[in-house]
This record gives structure tokens, sequence and C-alpha cells, in this order.
């Protein structure tokens, strides 16, 4: 086995923001085939496609109502087939969104389910009794102050949803729900994907008493209930189904709790996710101490499982981190960090092209979740249409839009683009920095510096987080493999660290 998803890197598309050929202003999948070069020239192993199935977009592709075919949106089942053939006559492996703790509420599942309550398919979601004035527990809904649950007039019964009320819960406890569901996975499996990312997976086993929860937990049920003991039966289950298929198809688990021991368990004793996102970094201030504190957290958590780690600074989901650490220096500083920890990086489309959130004007805000800036589409050239094929895409450009597109920072040799393909060949070339063991080294409070070893072969890896230079002496000779800022690379380590510089250290 390669275990290609240990030593990899995979980077996520999120479809609708990466470029657009049909010319409606929003990316689609014959847009992604034609930035393969891109990907490649860069060195990313695997691509990870956010939603592209058929939704009423509610939560642009998170409510999905047909897991088995591709939204017109973004083209067809041939495209799908097409970009994935691709992929693969270009190494890159290909993993898609699955979204199984919820389905649209015009999936024709709970369009039958909200039929009668004699429907064939009622249990098929979360159904309860109660009075229309008074919810049966209190949890709240994501994006809103509202109650978890909707009022249904027609059956007067409430529904579940842990999202939107456009997103009614599965109930995973209904065997044909199970059933029906991992006949999605082989849909996709029998297509020849590399495997899954899984929405809130931890979201779909429930107590089945639905009991209220403490303030804390039921204003965010999505990410602070859960850990439900029947989630991990499920997820085996879901395991065997990808075990049946040649080949390492792979499981990636959002897990969207913010307690890592928690984040560990979910990998089972090696028959559940095969890898999990672990959030706690992701939140992590530009600070020595706190960096520190999540990654000893890591490995304390995860190492004893075999479980093995990811690391993630952006996604469609939160502010891009360039605009959280608020400078280039310390996105490129940030860089050095993700893709050498231990662990698989996760890189969001964007990134390597230093970008931060497009500031969206009131009128224009779209997402009920606020998300709109870090999903501002991708600035591919310096022509008034930065290469999209429509006039106007569906958010606005994010900032420095003339400058900061790939084609002219690819033109650049100093630019963060070129240091995120130093960076992804450096790791490429070294199995320290792919599969190693990890070592903290001795360095001032406000630098964080590690080894990493695997066999023969070594690196050291210094990034600092303070305002001005640090000394870091180091025993032996080591000279810079990549220097975040270019300054000095190929030349030998002089014991010193600039602020917010990242190093990579080659004996
Ligand atoms: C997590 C996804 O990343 C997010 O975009 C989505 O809104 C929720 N799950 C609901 O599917």
């Amino acid at each position: 086995m390669s275990e290609w998803w240990k030593s990899g890197v995979v980077y996520q598309i999120y479809p609708r923001s990466f470029c657009d050929t049909s010319g409606d202003g929003v990316g689609d999948l014959a847009g992604i085939r034609s930035k393969l070069d891109h990907l490649v020239w860069l060195g990313v192993d695997a691509v990870w496609v956010s939603p592209f199935y058929r939704s009423p977009m509610k939560d642009f592709g998170y409510d999905v109502s047909d897991y088995c075919d591709v939204d017109p949106l973004f083209g067809s089942l041939a495209d799908f087939d097409a970009l994935l053939e691709d992929c693969h006559a270009r190494g890159l492996r290909v993993l898609v969104d699955w979204v199984p703790n919820h389905t649209s509420d015009r999936h024709p599942w709970f369009e039958e389910s909200r039929r009668s309550r004699e429907s064939a398919k009622r249990d098929w979601y979360v159904w309860r009794d109660g009075s229309p004035d008074r919810p049966p527990n209190n949890w709240r809904a994501a994006f809103s102050p509202d109650p978890a649950w909707t009022w249904d007039e027609t059956t007067r019964q409430w529904y579940l949803h842990l999202f939107l009320a456009e997103q009614p819960d599965l109930n995973w406890r209904h065997p044909e729900v199970v059933g029906a569901m991992h006949d999605t996975l082989r849909f996709w499996l029998d297509r020849g994907v590399d495997g899954f990312r899984m929405d809130v997976i931890h979201c779909i086993g429930k107590d089945p008493a639905l009991p209220d929860a403490p303030a804390e937990v039921a204003a965010i049920p999505w990410c602070a209930l859960n850990d439900h003991p029947e989630t991990h039966a499920l997820l085996r289950d879901i395991r065997g189904v990808l075990e049946g298929y040649e080949g390492e198809r792979v499981m990636v688990g959002e897990v969207y709790l913010l307690d890592t021991a928690q984040v560990a368990s979910y990998y089972g004793t090696g028959d559940e996710l095969h890898l999990s996102f672990n959030f706690p970094p992701l939140y992590a201030p530009w600070e020595a101490g706190a960096w520190r504190e999540r990654i000893d957290q890591t490995e304390r958590e995860l190492r004893p499982r075999d479980a093995w780690p990811t690391w993630v600074l952006s996604n469609h989901d939160n502010p891009r981190h360039r605009t959280r650490y608020g400078s280039e220096a310390r996105a490129r500083a940030a860089a050095v960090l993700l893709l050498t920890l231990r662990g698989t990086p996760f890189l969001y489309a964007g990134e390597e092209l230093g970008l931060e959130d497009a500031v969206v004007a009131e009128g224009r805000r779209v997402d009920p979740g606020g998300r709109d800036g870090c999903r501002a589409p991708i600035p591919w050239d310096g022509t008034p249409r930065r290469g999209w094929k429509g006039a106007e895409p569906w958010l606005p450009w994010p900032p420095e839009r003339e400058a900061r597109n790939a084609e002219t920072l690819g033109a650049d040799p100093g630019s963060i683009l070129h240091l995120y393909r130093r960076l992804l060949h450096a790791r490429r070339q070294s199995p320290a920095l792919q599969v190693g063991s990890w070592e903290a080294l001795d360095a001032p409070d406000d630098v964080l510096a590690y080894g990493r070893r695997e066999g023969g072969d070594r690196r050291v890896v210094l990034v600092s987080m303070a305002d001005t230079d640090r000394g870091v002496p180091l025993d032996g000779d080591w000279s810079i493999e990549v220097a975040s800022d270019g300054a000095g690379e190929g030349g030998p380590y002089e014991g010193r660290i600039g602020p917010d510089q990242g190093l990579v250290l080659r004996p």
C-alpha cells in the first residue's frame, strides 16, 4: 500500500469559485479541468472538490437533491468523468464531497417523507410530535438563532435540521437510509473516485431520545453535540463499503468538534476514518505558544492511536489565513508550517496566490452563514475577466486583483505562488517531511522549531512568530532549503531567523 493520503497534499476546490467556462459567472467542472496544469505545476497530489451535485443551492451545494447527478450549473456526469480521467492521467487523485447528515428539502426522499405520516419514507428523516409553539428540544439550527426544528403544518409534526430548514437531517437509525446512502458512495466509487470528504460526519449518529442539551451545546449542536457511539458503528460500515473496492479509497471526515481527543476517536482502531480534520489549529492566533499547544495536543492525542494527523489553515467556511494573520509575510511563514508538520496538509484553492477574503458589500452577500468573503472567485490572469468567461462572477473579486492572479505571480519567482511550489517540491523529495517522525527542538518562546526524520533523511523547520530577529542555534551545519521570503536559499543557516519568517533546513 502506498498510503498516498499520508504522504500527499490535498488541494480543496470550491467549484463555484474556481473557474467559469460557461459564462454564467459560476465556476464549473470544465473550469476545473482547464486548470489541471496549474495543480500539476504546483505539485499537489489530490484534489477535493466541494459539492457539485444537483442542489437548490440554499447552502451552495451542501443541500443535495440528487447525490448521483451533477447540477447543470456545473456541467454533467460526462464532464465529471472527463475531469476524473484527466486528473488520473496526470497522477492527481480525486476526492468528492459526501453530505450524509442531511439532504435538501427538495430531495425526492424528503418530499415523499413529508407527504404523510404513513409515507414509506416517513422515518427516513427525524420527525417528532409536539405542539406548534414548542419544538421537541432546545437545539438551535446553524446560521440562525432559530430552533433546529421546523413545524410541518400538513402532517402536524416537527422535523429536525441541524443546519437550514431546507436541510432536513437523515435518520441513520433506519436501515434503508444506511443502504441508500451506501449506494450513493458506490455510485462514485464505481466511477473511480479515490475517496470522499465527509461532511459533518460526527453528526450522523444521534441519541434517539434527542434530549435537551446544555445551553452552550444547544446553541451549536453540529459542532458541540455528539460523539454518539452509534456514529462509530456507522463509520465502520461505511469503511467496509470503501474496502470492497480496489486501490486505496479514502475517507476524510469533517469532524467539527473542537476537542482533539474526541476527534481522535473517529479514527477508530484503523477501521473508521483514514483522516479527520482537526480544527483547533485553524483557529489558533499567530502566536507560537498557541500553536505549540495545538501541535502538542495533536501529537499527544493522535500518535498513540496511530491516527495520522491533518493540517488546514483555510477553507470555504472560515476567513482565509492571509486575512486572519494580517500580512503576506505571515501567510508565507504559515505555509512553511502547514507543509512541514507531521500529517496531511489540506490547501484551499487561492491560498497559493496569497489571496485575502473579498470585501462583499451588503447587497452582494448571499451566504446565510456569512462566508462569502473566503469564497471569492480565483483570479487566473490580469485581464478584466481574470480568465473567467462570464463578465461578472457570482461574488466580487478578492483584493489586489490587478497583480494577485496566477499568471502574474507565476511569472515572478519571488512570489508566494513560487514559495508554495518550492515547499511542495521539497516535501515531495523528502521522506522526512512526508512521513517522518516529529520532535520539538529548543527555541525562543516566539519561534516554533522542530525536527523531522525518516531513516537517514532529516530536516529542521523554524517558524518565527516574533516581531524581530531571533537567534536559534542548532547543533551541526545546516543549509537553507526553503525560506519563506526566499532569502539565503541554498546558502548556510547562520543561526538566526527573521520576524514572521519560516525556514526549512537540511543537513
Ligand atoms: C460543513 C460544510 O463545510 C459547510 O459549508 C456546510 O454549510 C455545512 N457542513 C452543512 O453541510
